[in-house]
């Protein structure tokens, strides 16, 4: 589990055990399938007349540990698909399947290291305890949770844009007293912005797009909430006092700006860098 999967898992007050390791009392065969039929298919499954690199056959895992060039069973280290894996070169970075998250990278080489089963390895039951949860559906509905981020990212853009709208509207009317929209909007933004962030972690936590897009994004992306939730602040102060001071202006505008720089930076994700295109 990385470190970021474990503040998420904490933070939501459910035990860390919650994550079995990789493929336990599960058929690794069938997950490990699972993972090359989301994230590598596109380019080495069977549908292909010209797989990427010659290499069409991931989704045959007899085949697979049959290929010495790809998989050495029991011998991730030595395994040519493990090492590409590991060292980031597959999947591409740019993949539109996105990357593999630190679970899925740890279960490809954990079904190495058990020898690169064609089919159903389950563990035997007696040692599962019946009563425990199953794990990994804990960890599933998170990541679900996640997909919410790019629903209800919108609702925070939107509001710190039309906030700064309404106080250049009333820097237009050379008015000093704290407008109700401006201080709506900005409340409202702020507020919103606190789930955005949480569920922005959650998802990047199953793993989509490039891992060092993912965590700029993450990052600016949570500056930019933290900076609205000062500036909401500061504005509310003003409010309190009846008069809107500079400063306050000035934290609006840069935190605008911030927040189309981490909107700009997970469009990239989801969209691609040829969007606007002609
Ligand atoms: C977007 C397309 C794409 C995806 C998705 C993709 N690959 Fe690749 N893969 C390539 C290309 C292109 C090459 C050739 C790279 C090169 O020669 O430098 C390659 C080469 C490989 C090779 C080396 C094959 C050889 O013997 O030359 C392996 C192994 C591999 N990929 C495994 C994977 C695995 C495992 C996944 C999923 C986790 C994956 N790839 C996902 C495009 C992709």
């Amino acid at each position: 589990m990385s470190w970021k999967q474990l503040a998420i898992v904490c933070a939501l007050g459910i035990a860390p055990a919650a994550e079995a390791a990789p493929g336990a009392g599960q058929d690794l065969a069938a997950e490990v399938r699972g993972i090359f039929e989301a994230k590598c298919a596109r380019c080495h499954g069977p549908q292909l007349a010209k797989p990427r690199s010659g290499f069409g056959h991931v989704l045959d895992l007899r085949r697979l540990a049959a290929d010495p060039d790809k998989v050495v069973p029991l011998r991730p280290d030595e395994s040519g698909l493990w090492q590409q894996i590991d060292t980031g070169e597959m999947p591409p970075p740019n993949s539109p399947d996105g990357s593999l998250s630190a679970l899925q990278k740890e279960t490809i080489r954990a079904w190495i290291a058990a020898g690169a089963p064609a089919e159903g390895v389950s563990q035997s039951m007696e040692s599962q305890p019946e009563s425990a949860p199953s794990p990994s559906v804990v960890w599933r509905a998170l990541l679900w949770l996640g997909k919410f981020h790019l629903l209800l990212v919108h609702f925070p853009i939107a509001l710190l844009v039309a906030a700064a709208v309404a106080e250049g509207w009333s820097l237009w009317l050379g008015s000093r007293v704290p407008g109700a929209a401006a201080r709506f909007c900005l409340g409202l933004g702020a507020v919103s912005a606190v789930p955005v962030v949480v569920l922005g972690w959650i998802y990047a936590a199953g793993g989509h797009g490039s891992p060092r897009l993912v965590d700029l994004h993450g990052w600016v992306g949570t500056a930019a909430g933290a900076w609205a939730l000062v500036t909401a602040f500061v504005s509310e102060r003003d409010a309190r006092r009846g008069i809107r001071r500079w400063p306050t202006r000035i934290l609006l505008l840069a935190g605008v700006l911030l927040v189309g720089v981490a909107a700009h930076l997970g469009g990239l994700m989801v969209h691609g860098s040829d969007f606007y295109d002609w």
